[in-house]
């Protein structure tokens, strides 16, 4: 059954060819919307759905801003744009090379940074439209060994956050997805920092932390999950600011609210800091 959506038939999205942003484009396309994604590696090509829905592949790179404007100014409509292209960095915030922070930015913040400006703007000048980022719960709370990865997804709620407030009275809305472990080409495709050359300090402690981060992650949920709940959050015409994906991560979501941060720090530490 198609799902109701308030803001239309165009469909952008980032990162659409794996994982979370794959699922979220074949779904919005199964569910009658034209959908164009955009990733590095895909082929270009365009598949109609049965129930009159579209997906077009594209090759872009989001860090390309210029490229990106020109990609999205071209689009024939934006409605909703679905930003989830990404990648991980795992490193001890002590020694993760600064060419790896600056790489971890240019994808996760200044990438998405780059589609939604364009996107914003038609958007506001249709006076109707939906902002979706995928964050992430690294985006809330400080993953161990994860340092960069967070502060470049805590950088994406300050920004949607900020999106939000300023362009309600446009009639555009902005949210942001906070999925948990989910299993995608996520895992495989993490940059790690080399364990300092220096000593062996983190050596061992990095390699358990990515170990367990890579088994949650590929014991996770589906990517069809995010895209449910993106395509729910098409069906709301005053959709919450932030949504955690699934029962677990709604209620880890609730008690980090109210636990005192040494409380969290316990718990994290015991979770990706093994010994
Ligand atoms: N998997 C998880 O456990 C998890 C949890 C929370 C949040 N997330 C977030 O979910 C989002 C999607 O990740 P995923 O799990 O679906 O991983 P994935 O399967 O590796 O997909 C990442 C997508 O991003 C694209 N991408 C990467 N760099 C790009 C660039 N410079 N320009 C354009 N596209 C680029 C990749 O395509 P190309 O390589 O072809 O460019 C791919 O389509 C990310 O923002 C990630 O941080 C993932």
């Amino acid at each position: 059954m198609k799902r109701q959506n308030h803001y239309g038939k165009n469909v952008f999205v980032t990162g659409a060819s794996s994982g979370i942003g794959q699922a979220c484009a074949r779904m919005f396309a199964e569910n009658g919307c034209n959908v164009t994604g955009v990733s590095r590696n895909t082929e270009e090509k365009t598949e109609v759905f049965p129930g009159g829905g579209s997906l077009t592949l594209k090759r872009l790179d989001v860090t390309d801003e210029a490229a990106v404007k020109e990609f999205v100014d071209d689009l024939p409509g934006v409605d909703i744009a679905v930003l989830c292209a990404g990648m991980g960095v795992a490193g001890p915030a002590e020694t993760t090379a600064s060419e790896l922070t600056r790489r971890q930015m240019e994808v996760n913040y200044f990438g998405t940074l780059n589609a939604a400006q364009p996107c914003l703007t038609r958007m506001r000048e249709q006076h109707r439209g939906l902002l979706v980022v995928i964050g992430s719960i690294a985006g809330r709370v400080s993953i161990p060994m994860q340092s960069q990865y967070s502060a470049s997804k805590y950088a994406l709620e300050a920004f949607t956050d900020a999106v939000r407030m300023e362009m309600k009275q446009y009639g555009v809305r902005a949210c942001i997805i906070e999925p948990g472990d989910t299993k995608t080409g996520f895992t495989a495709a993490r940059i790690m920092q080399n364990s300092d050359n220096r000593s062996d300090t983190y050596g061992i402690r990095l390699k358990k932390s990515v170990a367990k981060m890579a088994a949650d992650e590929q014991g996770g949920r589906s990517p069809e999950s995010v895209a449910k709940t993106a395509l729910a959050l098409a069906g709301r015409k005053d959709p919450p600011a932030r949504v955690p994906v699934g029962i677990e991560y709604k209620a880890l979501m609730q008690l980090l609210r109210i636990m005192p941060d040494r409380g969290k720090e316990f718990i994290l530490s015991k979770l990706y800091l093994p010994k």
